[in-house]
């Protein structure tokens, strides 16, 4: 048997935001998904704001003999968006797949703290940033007779960080899952399925500069003793991406070692 009759995204064209690979520890949702989705027979589109981490997922994504091909773009941008899915339909003829996974908490404070400027950041590159991707990619799945799109929200959605507050975030995450059964039913006519992943506390590059205390914390709040990591979300990309999940959408899917369970301090 063909090594390729096996695998689930076989024929099928995917961008994925943020799939950079930082220097340092573990590896990034984007950047697994990116990788994962390439082993299971997809050609990728790398969208990431610095081009010299998309070059490492390229890299990892060529080793393993798969395709991809890279844009450096600000997804908060509409015309980079633009720019980004064209490149996806000149260099493969088509799009399928869309993984939305540029997101960010850096703004943190309550509603009394956050400036107007704090909040349109949050939502720009939380929620806007989907949205622009999605608005550009939606026709070309039509076209193609049908398509997936995944959105990254987070636990904070439903579990804001004691102590610690984000509102900005914790609401542009919340509005991540209504944007998503929004854009299912939106778009189910025209066989375009949208889901979203709500990842746990999981030990990325981005949360590794607080090593030490944190990373303690944050496994000691999971109830399974495990550490969640970026491979985790991708499998769960996949299969979300995958015909597998044909009759799937709307949902909202936690990768988070049973977090959600719990009301421990993030
Ligand atoms: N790491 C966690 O514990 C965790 C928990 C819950 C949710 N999430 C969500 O998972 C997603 C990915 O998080 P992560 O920690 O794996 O990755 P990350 O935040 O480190 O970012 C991944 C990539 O996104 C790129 N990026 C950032 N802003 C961009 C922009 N405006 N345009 C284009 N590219 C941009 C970065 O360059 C980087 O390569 C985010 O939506 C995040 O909110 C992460």
């Amino acid at each position: 048997m063909d090594r390729r009759d096996n695998l689930r995204l076989d024929g099928r064209v995917a961008i994925v935001s943020g799939a950079g690979t930082h220097g340092g520890q573990g590896v990034g949702n984007g950047a697994a998904t990116a990788i994962l989705m390439a082993r299971e027979g997809a050609r990728l589109v790398l969208v990431d704001a610095v081009s010299e981490w998309m070059d490492a997922t390229k890299a990892a994504i060529g080793a393993d003999g798969g395709q991809a091909t890279s844009v450096v773009a600000d997804v908060t941008n509409a015309d980079d968006c633009e720019r980004a899915v064209k490149t996806a339909v000149e260099t493969y003829g088509a799009l399928h797949l869309l993984h939305n996974n540029v997101g960010g908490g850096s703004v943190r404070g309550s509603v009394v703290e956050a400036t107007e400027e704090d909040w349109q950041r949050s939502t720009s590159i939380n929620v806007m940033s989907m949205i622009h991707m999605s608005r550009y990619s939606v026709p070309h799945m039509k076209s193609a007779g049908g398509g997936s799109i995944t959105n990254v929200s987070s636990v904070t959605a439903l579990r804001p960080k004691a102590g610690a507050s984000s509102a900005p975030y914790t609401v542009n995450k919340a509005a991540v899952v209504g944007l998503t059964q929004a854009m299912a039913l939106d778009h189910a006519p025209d066989n375009i399925r949208v889901n979203c992943i709500m990842p746990g506390l999981m030990w990325t590059p981005r949360v590794a500069s607080g090593a030490g205390a944190m990373r303690e914390m944050r496994q000691t709040s999971t109830p399974l003793p495990t550490e969640g990591e970026g491979w985790d979300i991708a499998w769960a990309a996949v299969f979300l991406a995958s015909d597998e999940a044909r009759f799937v959408t709307g949902v909202v899917l936690p990768v988070d070692g049973g977090f959600l369970l719990t009301s421990a301090p993030n």
